[in-house]
């Protein structure tokens, strides 16, 4: 397939995820198509050999698996991880208030988003809504606007002279709060003035009362393709989104769903962007957990799990800070990652990711038998390095290589990345999990 139609193909995907939670919807979705069966964590799992399976928890991180021919404890698991969410603005739970007769709705800072570029945009709203139904039990629904709903507006450069020289700022508690609604006497009586009446007309016909949220703000642009030749794309939630849809793609290749011998795994994570500590986190228990299940299911000795875990291969995939031209001072010029010129390898000696030089030596070896080009990204001394899920699921026992494409204004609301570089981190993966050779060093 070609790298424009891989392209397109996550563009869509974003399009439809515009939550976490709509994330794991479109990761269902798309497992669904292959067959994959739901498990529930609170079941027994009887899990056949070649069988496709996921289990999802707290309805925003995923893991699905195609279940070996091998036992994990003679093969291990090949296992590949992302997260989905993104940095955002959420909505408060006591959101609203009034000023010179326009509603607002106030905002949490969800990670570490770039404020700034969430103003002047087309806002909406996506996520999960809990209630209680007419007949008093407590049911939920994703909900999603799609229709610009919100606005930051800008200060106009006259009120605000300095912008240019200062840079655009929101101070965090009081200029962040999005306009919602028109309260003064123009509108019909029967116009939206309350947010929570608004929300309720997007819930099904049995609810009753709403009880709580997750909303998450996001911009109702759509992804595109941009530049001479198409050769960039731009979209919301690229990371970690994008690195998900790699995942994804090369999971469900017809070749690895049906020839493998060691069981595939590939986990996707909710809250990545806020440290992970959560109980569907990448430091919750869910991985463990879940592995330690399908290791049970062929296990013939109490040593089987560990014997797994020991065997096993981890590849981290999280997006990483292409090299950009108009800020050289802010690279290591010796380790600068370029747009569509191949995956990226991350390398920190304080384990801020997880590669080692064994897990890297296997990833180029791989790269190369994929016929994909790869960049090696170390951090400069002096700026403090970013971290991802790598670190934190290594500690399983996993060795583990930390690895991501190239991007553009990562934490933005519309950030950047390259179309060829996403067909190459699909083809390296896709590699990875058909490859039934022992790679281990
Ligand atoms: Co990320």
């Amino acid at each position: 397939m070609s790298a424009s139609i891989h392209a397109q193909a996550l563009l869509d995907f974003i399009d439809c995820s515009p939550s976490a939670w709509h994330a794991v919807k479109s990761i269902e979705a798309q497992l669904a198509d292959f067959h994959f069966q739901r498990l529930d964590e609170t079941q027994i799992w009887a899990l056949k050999t070649s069988g496709r399976y996921y289990v999802v928890r707290g309805d925003s991180s995923i893991i699905a698996f195609v279940h070996g021919k091998e036992s994990a404890a003679t093969s291990g698991f090949k296992l590949i991880g992302a997260h989905t969410d993104s940095p955002s603005l959420r909505i408060k739970p006591n959101p609203q208030s009034t000023a010179a007769n326009l509603a607002r709705l106030h905002v949490d800072i969800y990670g570490g988003a770039i404020l700034a570029t969430f103003s002047d945009r087309e806002l909406s709203l996506a996520g999960r809504v809990n209630y209680l139904t007419h007949s008093g039990n407590l049911a939920q629904c994703l909900v999603n606007f799609e229709r610009p709903l919100l606005r930051l507006p800008n200060l106009a450069i006259h009120l605000n002279r300095g912008v240019n020289e200062e840079g655009l700022k929101f101070q965090k508690q009081h200029e962040l709060a999005l306009i919602f609604a028109d309260m003064s006497n123009q509108l019909t009586p029967s116009a939206f003035t309350d947010f929570t009446e608004l929300l309720q007309a997007e819930l099904p016909n049995d609810a009753e009362q709403i009880l709580s949220w997750d909303l998450n703000v996001y911009d109702t642009q759509k992804g595109h393709f941009w530049g001479a030749n198409n050769e960039f794309f731009a979209n919301g939630q690229i990371d970690n989104l994008a690195s998900c849809h790699s995942v994804l793609t090369a999971l469900l290749d017809e070749k690895n769903l049906q020839n493998t011998q060691s069981t595939l795994v590939c986990a996707f994570f909710d809250h990545e962007e806020v440290g992970s500590d959560s109980h569907c986190g990448a430091a919750s228990h869910f991985l463990s957990d879940t592995l330690k299940r399908i290791s049970d299911a062929t296990a013939q000795n109490s040593q089987d799990f560990s014997r797994a875990l020991a065997k096993s291969f981890m590849i981290s995939a999280d997006m990483a800070h292409a090299y950009h031209p108009n800020f050289p001072s802010v690279y290591d010029t010796q380790h600068a990652v370029h747009i569509n010129q191949g995956v990226v390898i991350k390398i920190n000696v304080n384990q801020r990711y997880a590669t080692d030089s064994v897990s890297q030596a296997m990833f180029i070896d791989w790269c190369d038998k994929a016929n994909v080009p790869y960049q090696l990204y170390s951090h400069r001394n002096d700026l403090p390095c970013g971290s991802t899920i790598g670190s934190i699921v290594s500690q399983l026992g996993l060795r583990t290589v930390d690895v991501g494409n190239p991007m553009w204004a990562m934490h933005s609301c519309r950030e950047s990345a390259g179309v060829f570089d996403h067909k190459a981190m699909i083809d390296v993966m896709n590699y990875f999990f058909s490859t039934n050779s022992d790679a281990k060093l």
